[in-house]
């Protein structure tokens, strides 16, 4: 059976190593905060919620990558994560990691596959 699917944005939406696009998945009936992001032209999505403390990663709204747009940056504590995996590469969040959500580009959007 095909999986549903739920539009997060159009695809020019999310250029690579440029701001994410946030978004909100439900979690045990309640909404949780989530993004997505372009990295080496691949889209990625995460829950927004730092494996540290959990709070969401941008302190201004969608701006998740650090300074050279190579990985991911928690704001609060400065935790950083692999953009194509979401695996710790850094700071307070040893060895834990972002939980993945799936997501899929297709007609020109990119889409949570739920
Ligand atoms: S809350 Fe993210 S690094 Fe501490």
């Amino acid at each position: 059976m095909a999986r549903r699917r739920r539009l997060i944005c159009a695809s020019a939406a999310l250029l690579d190593g440029a701001d994410g696009v946030r978004f909100e998945v439900e979690r045990n009936g309640a909404p949780e905060a989530a993004f997505a992001i372009r990295f080496e032209g691949q889209v990625h999505a995460y829950l927004n919620r730092c494996a540290h403390v959990p709070v969401e990663l941008d302190w201004l709204s969608g701006q998740f990558f650090d300074l050279d747009r190579r990985l991911l940056l928690c704001a609060t504590h400065g935790a950083v994560y692999d953009p194509r995996s979401g695996a710790c590469r850094g700071g307070p969040c040893r060895g834990g990691g972002l939980e993945p959500l799936p997501v899929c580009e297709t007609e020109d959007a990119v889409w949570l596959l739920e």
